[in-house]
């Protein structure tokens, strides 16, 4: 489906946020994604997944210039269109628990921004915490926020920053690099706390045909993009990713 671009802008750095119209055909959940063809002609080839930072009046997603195929994303302008599959994937399954953490690396808050949203909907409460490597990628307005060069919130790891706050009755949704989602996970078996984890992956096709994003799990092979990109962090081999 094609959509038109409302707003195409540098929010951080080398991060990007496109606000694109809602057409209101379809309905997304915090976690889902698009895949996005970035032209018309064939180059870049595949599509790219993206996650859904906002779903409302307009669709946002939040995106950082890593390579060819976002660097020409980034010079789309207001008006053009943009063709869209989605939304993909199963999301996040909220469920309420006494103490709900975000917990986010890099560009993996994406979709926990459009998580607290629906958070916020349902009157949970909630704590955030943000995890980037310098103040040019902080790209949030909301939560605790860590660097590891301390030039913006707290010093270190976004683990460093949480990891005190997790207890048994914790719930965490998380998003970021496997590193850190390994390491949480190290601190949630610790701990006894839940946690559902977004993987970011490569992919393809992005519904569940070319096999390309398949990832060894305790109950078998599993496909991030059609029975993921969320996953219960126990299920997942950590040593494997
Ligand atoms: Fe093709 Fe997942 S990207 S099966």
């Amino acid at each position: 489906m094609k959509l038109q671009i409302l707003q195409n802008e540098q929010i951080a750095g080398s991060v990007m946020s496109i606000k694109i119209d809602n057409p209101g055909l379809f309905t997304a959940r915090a976690g889902q994604f698009f895949m996005v063809k970035i032209n018309d002609f064939n180059y870049p080839f595949l599509r790219r997944p993206f996650s859904i930072t906002y779903f409302k009046d307009y669709i946002e997603i939040v995106y950082k210039i890593v390579g060819e195929g976002t660097s020409m994303l980034a010079k789309k302008q207001k008006g053009e269109f943009i063709d869209m599959i989605g939304p993909l994937g199963n999301g996040f399954e909220i469920v309420n628990s006494k103490k709900i953490l975000l917990v986010g690396g890099g560009i993996g808050f994406a979709p926990l921004r459009f998580l607290k949203e629906e958070l916020k909907g349902r009157s949970f409460d909630f704590d955030s915490f943000f995890g980037f490597n310098t103040k040019d990628e902080v790209c949030v307005d909301f939560g605790n926020i860590a660097t590891m060069d301390g030039s913006y919130g707290y010093k270190g790891s976004v683990i460093d920053l949480v990891k005190d706050v997790i207890d048994e009755e914790t719930l965490i949704y998380a998003c970021g690099p496997s590193v850190v989602l390994s390491k949480l996970s190290d601190i949630c078996l610790e701990k006894n706390a839940k946690m559902q984890v977004s993987l970011e992956s490569r992919m393809a096709c992005g519904i569940g045909v070319c096999l390309g994003c398949v990832i060894e799990t305790k109950n078998g092979m599993k496909k991030v993009c059609d029975e993921g990109p969320v996953f219960d962090y126990k299920e997942i081999l950590w040593e494997k990713m």
